[in-house]
């Protein structure tokens, strides 16, 4: 199996080594120990209704009552799993006992064996394929081209400009990966149609996941309806894009390039146009709104915490004038990934995982049943006040290296763990760094207004609406900010 993926890409400042486990181990519970049960279930519908209405605040409740919970989504029994030490067991150890379960059930009415929905072996040779097209050695290339797509992109803001910096983002992040993967742009229609598409697939595949009941998908609604047609027009962009590549003997040397040349190592075959296009289109769900939920939230944070923005923009402006940040800068720069690092404590993207049990799997003591559904939540994790001190505030230097080695390892993991764990970290990690870098060596941004941003949480929690102001910085890449 792939290795985990170091949390940053190299060259990177040294990481803190942490401590695990001041909170008691429940890994050895006592056998057949009860589940505590979550109350305020409704009858046929269980818990649904809270899980839908108030995300959030409900998984923070779940974690209060224990370290593993029971509760129903529907009449279906369903458990939290809340400590990190179980969570971790889960993920890394009894991995082989777990799959994906529901939620990814319904991802595959998007793409049907790609890297984030297909199960066992398959799925471990699509991950072998795939995951080092993801990492350092092609990341260095990469990063050139997010930064030019980050610096084109901020040319465009005006000095003092009113944006919407989470729809900024949601565009740069849809660019750097669509170049990645196809090399050249998808043209204004290709575009246009993957940014309507998205939006709609993501919001539609957490809310199947999430409702009580599994309504068949051919239900004339609303919603079905622009499900079934964002789906259809994202079909025919990335299919017309996989034509025009066969039919060409020799194409870009893109990651959509490296997908169909890519060969099995033991019969040698390649992937099919169905297979190929599952992959393009779950890198492109799994790498956009992710990654752009998390440069928004953290837009949004550096704007109400002056200091903070002001002490990574002196750090920007260590590196040498005239030009942008590179792969080879990383480990000059580790404040910066001191926020990124606090960003995604606060934000993680995916705040609500879910696995299901092959068979009857003891965890902590307890038996999760065959078929359940299990569920853990990094956000409620990562806002856990015994694994992180004052949890709701925005610090970055709790992961300074003087710091940092006071928290548990297995307490933070924005890109989950083990065999299932992000395959896109170090691109995601990389294309923050850059995006981050880019914007504010060249702007300050300043918020709008003091009202709260509250998140709207689809599969991801997004901030709502984002306005900022961007304020062109009088050197910028040098010293000398206008703040
Ligand atoms: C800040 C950005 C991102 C975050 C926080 C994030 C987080 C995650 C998490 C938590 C998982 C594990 C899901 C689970 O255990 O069920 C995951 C899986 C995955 N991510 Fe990311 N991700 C990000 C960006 C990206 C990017 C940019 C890509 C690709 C370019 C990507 C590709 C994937 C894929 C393919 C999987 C499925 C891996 C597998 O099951 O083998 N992600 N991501």
């Amino acid at each position: 199996m792939p290795n985990e993926p170091p949390r940053t890409p190299s060259p990177t400042p040294p990481r803190p080594s942490r401590r695990t486990a001041d909170r008691a181990d429940p890994t050895a519970g006592v056998v057949g120990a009860p589940i505590p049960a979550m109350p305020g279930g409704l009858p046929l519908l269980g818990h649904s209704l809270q899980l839908r209405s108030r995300p959030l605040e409900f998984v923070r409740e779940l974690r209060r009552h224990g370290d593993i919970v029971a509760f129903r989504l529907g009449t279906r029994d369903a458990y939290a799993v809340n400590h990190p030490a179980l969570i971790h067991q889960m993920l890394v150890d009894d991995a082989q006992h777990f799959v994906k379960g529901r939620m990814f059930e319904k991802g595959r009415m998007v793409a049907r064996n790609g890297l984030f929905t297909s199960e066992g072996d398959f799925h471990l040779r699509q991950r072998r394929l795939i995951q080092p097209l993801l990492r350092r050695a092609h990341i260095k290339r990469y990063t050139a081209t997010m930064s030019r797509i980050a610096g084109e992109r901020v040319e465009t803001w005006n000095d003092a400009q009113r944006i919407r910096m989470d729809r900024e983002l949601f565009d740069l992040t849809l660019e750097t990966v669509t170049r990645v993967l196809f090399s050249t742009r998808l043209g204004a229609h290709g575009t246009a149609a993957v940014q309507r598409s998205l939006p709609v697939l993501l919001e539609g595949l957490g809310r199947r996941a999430l409702s009580p009941v599994d309504l068949p998908a051919t239900l004339p609604t609303v919603m079905n309806y622009r499900f079934a047609r964002a789906r259809a027009r994202m079909r025919a962009v990335i299919e017309a894009v996989i034509a025009d590549r066969r039919s060409r003997s020799s194409g870009p040397d893109d990651l959509l390039g490296a997908l169909l040349a890519a060969r099995d190592e033991e019969t040698g075959e390649g992937m099919s146009d169905e297979q190929v296009y599952d992959e393009v289109v779950t890198l492109l769900i799994a790498g956009t709104e992710t990654t752009a939920g998390a440069l928004s939230w953290a837009c949004h944070l550096l704007s109400r915490h002056p200091d903070v923005q002001r002490r990574l923009q002196d750090e920007l402006d260590t590196l040498p004038d005239g030009r942008d940040i590179g792969f080879d800068d990383f480990g000059q720069l580790p404040y910066l990934h001191q926020v990124i690092d606090e960003t995604l404590r606060l934000h993680p993207s995916t705040w609500m995982l879910m696995r299901s049990p092959t068979a009857d799997v003891t965890l902590g003591g307890r038996t999760l049943p065959a078929g359940s559904i299990v569920l853990f939540s990094l956000h409620a994790l990562h806002r856990d006040p015994s694994l992180f001190a004052h949890p709701d505030v925005f610090d970055p230097d709790r992961w300074a290296p003087t710091r940092a080695g006071q928290l548990r390892t297995d307490a933070y993991l924005p890109f989950g763990a083990g065999v299932r764990g992000c395959a896109g970290e170090q691109f995601a990690r990389a294309e923050m760094a850059v995006i981050l870098g880019v914007v504010l060596r060249r702007r300050t941004l300043r918020p709008v207004s003091d009202r709260p941003v509250k998140p709207v949480v689809r599969l991801i929690p997004m901030p709502g609406p984002m306005p900022l102001t961007v304020h062109r910085r009088s050197r910028a890449g040098g010293a000398g900010a206008d703040q």
